[in-house]
């Protein structure tokens, strides 16, 4: 049987689509697989609290598999279309990780499936080849055109340590992140807030991306090396605050990495994560109310730093706090919902987990 968690991005958000840094860490949260080989040209995929679905590998096309499962069918047409041949398989799935809390349930269910898939058939696929395939899932099966940071986070961190990724050149790094030995803690904030147009949103500012990196005749906004002069080069306002987000994003996942290199006070990284919520929410436009919140009442209630994290419009935002003040910071921000109207948020405390890894039965 095989585990593949779910993440929150410390920092570096909407970055991966612009071939710049990323910062996640694995949660204990996630999705658990049990696959067996059959040979009967068909997957037959069961998980707790959906209806169970069954599709033909023969003819496996995007659009053929529809629902929760095409994730499922995604893996098995992007490993197919890579010349993998699955003869069939029966897929028993559970897990923790709550969907749509912008956690990364989705990725932690593609990459479990391609590991396990990759354990039961033999192919041999390196990490970086499974997190290609659970992309390709999303990207051309599912049809949501992400990066590559959940997947990469699912199947590459590590227990104890902040994931630094490249996403241009592939280069990783495994950073010592003991918030524990700093009594500290990073409170995830679920808003239990659906999703708002997330979807056609996302893809928006991906296309804004590409429309200035084009305008500026770059490849990626990773190639921005003076910000002053890409934003006075850019004809339209709202490319100009979108790449003024990507560009100082970006140099806020280095700065937060300087933080933890240097080995000095942990609790300078909140005036970062602060920041970085700002600029997701006034130059990118992809927070909420909800979210926004949750940033607000962590911070007056004594958060060293606070931001949302993952795509945005709804989801989690993350905090971190002083370990002593956990419970009154979840509190606060208990009480700022249900005097604002809205729902109560689901507030735990993330502990930097392992990627995709194989549990015993
Ligand atoms: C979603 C996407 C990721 C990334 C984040 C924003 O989680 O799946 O690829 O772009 O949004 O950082």
């Amino acid at each position: 049987m095989w585990r593949a968690p779910g993440r929150v991005n410390l920092i570096g958000e909407h970055t991966d689509y612009n071939d710049g840094f990323v910062a996640p860490i694995a949660l204990p949260l996630g999705i658990t697989a049990r696959v067996t080989a059959t040979t009967d040209g068909a997957v037959h995929a069961r998980s707790v609290g959906v209806e169970p679905a069954r599709f033909d590998l023969a003819g496996l096309a995007p659009g053929t598999v529809e629902g929760w499962a095409a994730y499922v069918a995604g893996v098995v047409w992007a490993l197919a279309e890579r010349g993998h041949d699955i003869t069939g398989a029966d897929i028993d799935l559970d897990g923790d990780v709550p969907h749509g809390a912008g956690l990364s349930s989705s990725a932690a269910l593609e990459c479990v499936v391609a590991i396990a898939l990759d354990d039961v058939f033999g192919l041999g696929l390196t990490r970086d080849e499974l997190i290609a395939v659970a992309r390709r899932a999303e990207n051309d099966y599912v049809g949501l055109p992400n990066g590559v940071l959940d997947q990469s986070a699912s199947l590459l961190c590590r227990a104890g340590h902040v994931l630094l990724l490249d996403t241009r050149s592939g280069e990783r790094r495994h950073v010592p992140f003991d918030l524990a030995a700093a009594g500290l803690a990073l409170l995830v904030i679920d808003t239990r807030a659906p999703h708002r147009l997330v979807d056609g949103e996302y893809a928006a500012r991906r296309r804004d991306c590409e429309a200035a990196a084009a305008e500026l005749g770059m490849t990626a906004l990773r190639d921005v090396v003076d910000l002053v002069a890409a934003l006075a080069a850019l004809t339209d306002e709202r490319l100009r605050h979108r790449v003024r987000h990507v560009v100082t994003e970006n140099a806020r996942v280095l700065e937060v990495m300087g933080i933890l290199d240097g080995g000095g006070d942990l609790r300078a990284i909140g005036p970062v994560l602060i920041a970085s919520h700002m600029s997701l929410r006034d130059d990118y436009e992809v927070s909420s109310p909800e979210l926004d919140l949750a940033v607000s009442a962590a911070l007056g209630a004594g958060a060293h730093g606070a931001r949302m994290t993952g795509g945005g419009f709804g989801g989690s935002a993350i905090a971190l706090v002083d370990a002593a003040s956990a419970d009154d910071v979840t509190a606060a921000v208990t009480a700022g919902f249900a005097a604002a109207g809205f729902g109560p948020p689901s507030v735990f405390a993330a502990v930097a987990a392992d990627g995709a890894h194989r549990v015993e039965v």
